[in-house]
């Protein structure tokens, strides 16, 4: 069927009454399919809507994804009724989806806006961080075992470790002595990188709901005054450490360069970049976190970057069945370009630490 036959047809599954004017293609992002509708309604307006197609390959249980998204935004509408939110359209048969054969559809509000891929000035970073953290405390009391894993053992960094064991000793694409170095390097800050997962099974830290995929393009922007609006990408909402998500944001927004940089002597942490996150992250949530969760925010940094290393380094030694690659080392490339931005982080350390005290200090006392 023709696109705009079939987006038409998924519309009106969603009970969008009136005529369908057409669609344009959403290039940012790269998971889902995603389009932006347009109808005109009886009384003559136009109205947009997205209408997005999910991968289900990637993600293999869409039904319990959408139960966890439809809990999480439905908890956060109540919680700030007239804020700028998504909503999902229902079907006729009140779901949040529409699943035909191999097509797993979705639709909402079309939120006026604008999105980057990569953080354009430091003033952003600052919203993006203050996004990420309201969404953090707008979930603060929202009970995480509600919530399916949608992928199990995300950021289980031991379970990490384990997998790149297993990649070395089966070494199934032969490439085992290209990477000594890379290898070696991962097991000598393995303790240090399994930090979090084992202060979280010791009850140390606690779990709660997390995001998973904090990067600034799933954050939309007011076109006029460049505030966050709000957080989307809920795909990979489940449980887990704050950590992961503060983490996960500086490691892939607050890197000098890109993740797949072969010029290894430009990667590094741009501290500046990581105040202004941290900044605004902070502004919300230093009255909510534990001591702990402090404690170890500038270190998440570096264990996100270390498990993100190790999963590309299994993946490299596997034959590249997991990430896609644009080139035969690019897994490699990936690889040393986070293991360089690894040791980087840990060189700062000291500063990044500091950093965190400072502006948890200046939050509390403002
Ligand atoms: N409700 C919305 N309103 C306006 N733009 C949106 C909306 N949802 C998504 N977008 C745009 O579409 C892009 C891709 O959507 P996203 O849900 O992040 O998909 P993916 O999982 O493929 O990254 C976003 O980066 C944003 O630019
Ligand atoms: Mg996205």
């Amino acid at each position: 069927m023709e696109l705009f036959d079939e987006l038409e047809r998924v519309g009106k599954a969603f009970c969008i009454e009136g005529q369908f004017l057409g669609y344009e293609t959403i290039q940012m992002g790269n998971v889902n399919k995603t389009y932006k509708v347009h109808f005109r309604k009886s009384g003559g307006g136009e109205k947009s809507y997205l209408i997005q197609k999910v991968n289900t390959y990637a993600f293999r249980d869409p039904v319990g994804l959408m139960n966890n998204i439809d809990k999480v935004t439905e908890h956060i509408r109540r919680k700030n009724p007239g804020g700028t939110a998504l909503h999902f359209h229902h079907t006729a048969d009140r779901k949040t989806y529409l699943m035909e054969g191999e097509g797993f559809w979705r639709m909402t509000n079309f939120i006026p806006s604008v999105t980057y891929d990569t953080v354009p000035d430091p003033s952003l970073a600052v919203s993006a961080g203050r996004a990420f953290g309201r969404f953090q405390m707008e979930l603060s009391d929202f009970s995480p075992e509600e919530l399916i894993e949608t992928i199990p053992n995300f950021h289980n960094t031991r379970w990490r470790y384990e997998q790149l064991l297993q990649a070395i000793r089966e070494n199934r694409a032969g490439r085992l002595e290209e990477v000594q170095e890379e290898i070696d390097y991962l097991l000598s800050v393995q303790t240090l990188a399994c930090t979090l997962t084992d202060l979280q099974q010791a009850g140390q830290l606690p779990l709660r709901v997390t995001h998973n995929d904090t990067k600034v393009n799933n954050v939309l922007f007011d076109p006029e005054t460049l505030e966050a609006l709000t957080v989307i990408d809920l795909d990979t909402v489940m449980p887990g450490l704050v950590g992961h998500d503060f983490g996960d944001a500086i490691r892939f927004g607050a890197n000098r360069t890109e993740e797949d940089c072969r010029q290894l002597d430009q990667v590094g942490i741009d501290l500046e970049m990581f105040r202004c996150f941290a900044d605004g992250f902070l502004s919300v949530t230093a009255g909510v976190l534990t001591d702990t969760e402090k404690d170890t925010l500038a270190l998440s940094a570096f264990v996100m970057t270390v498990e993100v290393a190790a999963r590309f380094l299994a993946d490299f030694l596997d034959g590249d069945l997991y990430f896609n690659i644009k080139y035969p080392e690019h897994n490699l490339v990936r690889t040393r370009c986070q293991i360089t931005l690894a040791r980087d982080m840990l060189a700062n350390m000291p500063r990044m630490e500091g950093i965190i005290r400072e502006l948890v200090e200046k939050t509390l006392h403002a």
